[in-house]
């Protein structure tokens, strides 16, 4: 029994197959995603909402999130909704382990040609510790002299902005007299009678605003000492640049060298910064 009707399906078939992979072929739009914007890493503020971007070529691709790499389902306790490509979270979390948003995010696009995940971002919590306790320091400076007050600051992420604050006002760093160092010592120039008073340091952290005072004081005091240096060598924390000064009781950390000849030359080094001869006046 002849069935002509079977071929001519096939056939049919065949050719229908043939102009749709045709289609597919010189049409192509589908390439393996590309990004444009990829998630990066992030310290966040808790409560703060973030968006993380995803932008990917071909805009026909298919994308979708991973956290800690599970697929992110929207809304739970999480927080999460997906905006156009974006990852959004409302409230960032960190308290409970169930519902932190700490973690690593990648966004995966897809297309027929292939899956590309983006590098995995990091999103932490912002960190600010207190301040070691430690006890509280009495300086002498001498006017005209320059003189560092140590500064630690405490754990913190991102690293934290310090200030000084003098008698419970926070002194402004935009002149020459005042120097904040990389170590978070303050460097004071040029001492004057109005300097003496208490100093304490305070640690802002830049993403969440959050700030802690140490306990500890630091109280100067300036007098006018007319007696000229001869010699003096000295390896403690804390500096002082006249002679006769109690610096048994500090431990050793930065080191400090003083020769006054006709040509007084200075060399100090605090906690990696390192100070040199135009500090030291007259
Ligand atoms: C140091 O301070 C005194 C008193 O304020 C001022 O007269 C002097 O010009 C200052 N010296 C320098 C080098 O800034
Ligand atoms: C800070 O307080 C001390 C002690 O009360 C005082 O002697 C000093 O003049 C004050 N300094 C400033 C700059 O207010
Ligand atoms: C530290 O935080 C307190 C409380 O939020 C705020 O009142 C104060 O102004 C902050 N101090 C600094 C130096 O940012
Ligand atoms: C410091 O003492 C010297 C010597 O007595 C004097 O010449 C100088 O004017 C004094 N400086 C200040 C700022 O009082
Ligand atoms: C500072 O000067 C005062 C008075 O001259 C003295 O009693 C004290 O021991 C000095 N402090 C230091 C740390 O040198």
């Amino acid at each position: 029994m002849k069935r002509p009707g079977i071929n001519r399906m096939l056939v049919e078939g065949l050719l229908l197959w043939i102009l749709v992979v045709m289609v597919k072929a010189t049409t192509s739009e589908d390439s393996l995603p590309i990004f444009l914007e990829e998630p990066e890493s992030a310290v966040i503020s808790h409560h703060a909402s973030v968006t993380l971007p995803c932008k990917v070529l071909p805009s026909s691709a298919v994308v979708r999130w991973k956290f800690n790499g599970d697929s992110v389902k929207e809304g739970g306790s999480k927080g999460f909704s997906i905006v156009g490509t974006n990852l959004h979270i409302a409230n960032f979390k960190h308290k409970r382990k169930q519902d932190s948003n700490e973690g690593i995010y990648q966004c995966i696009a897809e297309t027929s040609v292939g899956r590309v995940a983006s590098r995995p971002a990091r999103l932490s919590k912002t960190v600010l510790k207190r301040f070691q306790s430690r006890e509280d320091l009495r300086l002498n400076g001498t006017i005209g002299y320059s003189i560092v007050l140590p500064c630690q600051p405490p754990i913190s992420s991102p690293e934290a902005n310090i200030l000084f604050e003098l008698n419970g006002t926070i002194i402004s760093t935009s002149s020459d007299h005042y120097q904040i160092l990389s170590s978070g010592n303050l460097l004071i120039r040029n001492l004057t009678l109005n300097d003496q008073g208490t100093y304490r340091c305070i640690a802002v952290n830049p993403v969440s605003n959050q700030n802690r005072t140490s306990s500890h004081i630091i109280s100067l005091s300036v007098r006018n000492y007319t007696q000229e240096i001869r010699h003096f060598q000295y390896h403690g924390e804390y500096v002082n640049e006249y002679p006769g000064s109690d610096t048994s009781q500090v431990p050793p950390v930065g080191s400090c060298q003083l020769h006054s000849t006709d040509t007084p030359s200075l060399q100090i080094t605090v906690r990696g910064d390192s100070l040199t001869n135009e500090i030291l006046k007259s």
